[in-house]
């Protein structure tokens, strides 16, 4: 197997509301971007990086080609486009065409520990088509009826599911390459509405009936939403928790 990794960089970040292109914020003394870079690096596992950025980004495309990386190791940037499925479309685009596997990787989970990078490659190496990094949940989950938007109360809560069963999905997330190309041509004529319900790679290749397995994920691989994620990932990034 040939392995890319796939950084979907493309975001605006409106939700961390600094701005700027999320993956341009720094983490520490960083960019996240940077950090998201290292981490894929350190893992040692791809053969290709593709990195979908804003589009028409100069600087972060810069950022991109300033990584040292050892010799076969390439790192392509493509234009990504107006959401995430977009921009990982375009990266798929773009892989060399002798890979054979992908992860795809969030920018904005800028603290991935390589072991998460390990445990969903392997388990790729091992044979399964599309593997997902979770987490166990740990607040109780509600069904509600009629829910469009959070924070419009009063909502009345249909059922609580059994939270042993529930988990909390991270990236990376890995596929067999045919598998995953698949899945995202039959994805290519949904409306908007049905675009706007995929929140992640997985979703599209379990609704074209391949089995997902999931692996352990791990707390460090947050991803920075919001301002109070970048506070937490800044402590990490101090120093280990104690
Ligand atoms: N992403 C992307 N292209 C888009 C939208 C998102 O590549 N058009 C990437 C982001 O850069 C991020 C990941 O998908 O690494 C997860 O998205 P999210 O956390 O929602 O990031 P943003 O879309 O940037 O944030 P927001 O939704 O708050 O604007
Ligand atoms: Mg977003």
């Amino acid at each position: 197997t040939k392995l890319a990794v796939i950084i979907v960089a493309a975001g605006s970040g409106e939700r961390l509301g600094f701005g700027m292109a999320k993956a341009k914020v720094p983490v520490g003394s960083d960019p996240m971007l940077l950090h998201t870079l290292r981490t894929a690096l350190s893992a040692k596992i791809a053969a290709q990086i593709c990195v979908a950025l804003p589009a028409g980004d100069t600087d972060l495309r810069a950022l991109c080609e300033s990584v040292d990386t050892d010799g076969d190791l390439k790192i392509t940037t493509v234009d990504g486009g107006t959401t995430r499925a977009e921009s990982v479309r375009a990266a798929l685009a773009a892989l060399d065409a002798d890979v054979t596997a992908v992860l795809i990787q969030d920018a904005a989970r800028p603290l991935t520990p390589v072991e998460v990078y390990h445990r969903v490659a392997q388990t790729l190496a091992a044979g399964a088509l599309a593997v997902i990094p979770a987490l166990p949940v740990t607040d109780t989950v509600k069904l509600v009826e009629g829910s469009t938007s959070a924070g419009i109360a009063p909502e009345k809560v249909l059922l609580t599911p059994d939270r042993a069963v529930l988990r909390s999905v991270q990236t990376p997330q890995g596929f067999d390459l045919p598998t995953l190309r698949r899945a995202y041509d039959a994805a290519a004529g949904f409306n908007a509405e049905q675009r706007a319900a995929v929140t992640d790679d997985a979703m599209l290749v379990e609704a074209a009936g391949v089995d997902v397995y999931v692996v352990m994920g791990s707390a460090s691989s947050l991803k920075i939403t919001g301002p109070w994620d970048l506070l937490l990932a800044e402590a990490l990034l101090a120093g280990p928790l104690a």
